[in-house]
């Protein structure tokens, strides 16, 4: 027998979850049945979509069990294999994250080639977050030639990829994100052309005008509420809007106000499109080529921002919500 640790969720929290809302629990696992593998996980992922999962209410993914061990993304290695497909020492990829280890049929987990890059960037650069950039911004926002774009969350898994991939196009554009080191990740790392710290600012929409006096074409929304708005409201005539998270609003513990500025959308022809990229996985191998060409020419770079130990995945999780992230939050397992 061997030994897992996991994290289950304890309470459907209301508001902000604490760390109340988990609980850590160990369990054995026996030896893998004909099918399947035993899997000691390496690296999880904890996301903001996750907060949705803790309710108990219809999403696009469905509401976390209590009292089982949640699930994410996460990276291991086999351990121990009873099928052909699988061998002890192959890197797999699954949805068993906030545990340590797992039993699971061989055909459940999928067999990561990492062509060379850490096993956990496909967790963020080259995994969902860098994915959910490349979309958003080259489907969703159809990004055009002579575009001023404007991301927020910008030092984020997902916005600084977003940052990255507008600059590789040869846009101009203004990053927000909370405090000086991340605004000077932005700056300096990334290379965008204005930052906004939207915590420091008495005005975001007056922010936004100044480093954008034209107006902007396409905004890049991770945050929603007072930052959709400030876009809203600096946006040119048939600008186009990704709207892919709204974190602002992922603890709310009652219905959020709303956006003020929408009425922009009729004035100014705007086109603001949601997506959720589990329905675009027809562009991966598209996502998985052009990562490829600018990593190979140096022109991706990420952070990665890790916390150790299956227990403090409920803490890298609500860090999320405070902003301790630079780049991906990850959780190394083993
Ligand atoms: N549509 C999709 O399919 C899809 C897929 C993946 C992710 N997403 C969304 O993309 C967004 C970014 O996700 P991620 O994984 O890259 O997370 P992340 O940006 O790496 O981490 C979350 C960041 O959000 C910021 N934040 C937290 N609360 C905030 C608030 N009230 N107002 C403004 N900023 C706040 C914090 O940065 P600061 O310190 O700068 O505040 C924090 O570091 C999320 O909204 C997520 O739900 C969508």
């Amino acid at each position: 027998m061997v030994t897992s640790r996991e994290i289950r969720l304890k309470n459907r929290p209301v508001g902000m979850p604490t760390a109340d809302d988990f609980e850590l629990a160990t369990v054995e696992l026996p030896t893998p049945v004909e099918g399947q593998v035993q899997v000691r996980n390496i690296w999880m992922s904890v996301d903001p979509y996750m907060r949705g999962r803790m309710n108990d209410a219809p999403n696009y993914v469905p509401p976390f069990a209590l009292g089982v061990a949640m699930q994410g993304d996460a990276i291991g290695e086999v351990v121990q294999s009873n099928d052909q497909s699988l061998k002890p020492g192959d890197l797999v990829q699954s949805m068993n994250g906030w545990r340590e280890a797992f039993n699971a049929p061989a055909n459940k987990v999928r067999k990561l080639d990492t062509h060379g890059l850490p096993p956990e960037a496909f967790l963020g650069v080259a995994g969902i977050p860098g994915f959910t950039a490349y979309v958003g911004l080259l489907h969703i926002a159809d990004l055009r030639e002579g575009d001023v774009v404007f991301v927020s969350g910008a030092a984020g898994a997902v916005g600084s990829m977003a940052c990255q991939i507008a600059k590789l196009k040869g846009h101009r554009v203004i990053a927000s994100a909370g405090g000086v080191e991340k605004t000077a990740f932005a700056k300096d790392e990334l290379g965008v052309d204005e930052t906004i710290d939207y915590k420091s600012v008495p005005d975001l929409t007056a922010a936004l005008a100044m480093a954008a006096p034209d107006g902007i074409d396409v905004y890049f929304d991770n945050v929603g509420g007072e930052h959709l708005d400030a876009a809203l409201a600096n946006a040119k005539t048939f600008g186009r809007f990704a709207l892919c998270g709204m974190i602002s609003d992922y603890n709310a513990a009652s219905q959020p106000m709303g956006v003020r500025n929408l009425l922009m959308a009729v004035t100014r022809s705007l086109r603001l499109q949601g997506f959720v990229i589990l329905n675009y996985v027809n562009l991966q191998s598209a996502f998985a080529k052009d990562l490829a060409a600018w990593h190979a020419v140096g022109k991706i770079k990420w952070r990665q921002t890790v916390f150790h130990g299956v227990e403090q995945a409920p803490h890298a999780f609500l860090g999320l919500f405070s902003g301790e992230n630079i780049g991906k939050m990850l959780v190394k397992l083993s």
